[in-house]
């Protein structure tokens, strides 16, 4: 009976030993099955870095591409007066727009497209919009209204101006329909 045990635990020994080669075996056998697999199949996306510089026939590095110059007509075709009203909020805070009515900090803009540079009577105007010369039309106004003090220099127009052109050319519109 003791050697039937003594022989039993040695069969039971030995299986375990064999079955623990084989999952050993099988554990190399994944290792290496993921390795391959991980050399065989690359993705192909490669991470930019830095940034691109275009580079001309000579060999040098072009300029940045300039912002297209925005086309007012395109824009005015595009403006919605509505909008235009709502935009002219920032400007009424010194400007009427009514006809009959006086000027505020800035002078009354009633028809002020087609009207000449300064020349609300009555009006205190800096010395240089009254030395501009000439009518405020669609282009001119766009202008001034971009930034003031770079269309006028020493403006009293203390307004920093409208930065997108489409808002601008929607308040052009929204003038153009007051007089
Ligand atoms: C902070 C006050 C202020 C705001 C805001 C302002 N303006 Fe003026 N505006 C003035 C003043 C002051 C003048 C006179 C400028 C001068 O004499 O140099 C003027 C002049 C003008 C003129 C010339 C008028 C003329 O009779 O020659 C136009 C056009 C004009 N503004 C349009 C606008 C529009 C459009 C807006 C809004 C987008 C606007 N302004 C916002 C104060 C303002």
């Amino acid at each position: 009976m003791k050697e039937k045990i003594k022989k039993l635990q040695k069969d039971l020994l030995k299986i375990a030993c064999e079955n623990y080669q084989a999952v050993l075996l099988s554990l190399v056998v994944t290792i290496l099955a993921v390795f391959l697999a991980d050399l065989l199949y690359q993705p192909k996306t490669m991470l930019k870095r830095g940034y691109l510089i275009e580079i001309g026939s000579d060999g040098k590095a072009l300029p940045k591409k300039v912002e297209k110059p925005v086309d007012l007509a395109e824009l005015m075709k595009l403006a919605d007066v509505e909008r235009g009203a709502k935009i002219f909020k920032k400007c009424a805070s010194c400007h009427n727009i009514n006809k009959g009515e006086g000027a505020k900090v800035g002078p009354n803009l009633y028809g002020v497209v087609g009207r000449a540079k300064g020349s609300m009577s009555g009006f205190a105007y800096s010395d240089g919009l009254k030395t501009k010369g000439g009518v405020w039309d669609r282009d001119s106004i766009n202008q001034f209204i971009t930034k003031p003090k770079d269309y006028i220099s020493g403006t009293k127009m203390a307004f920093p101006g409208l930065k997108k052109p489409q808002e601008r050319a929607d308040v052009i519109l929204y003038l153009e329909k007051n007089k």
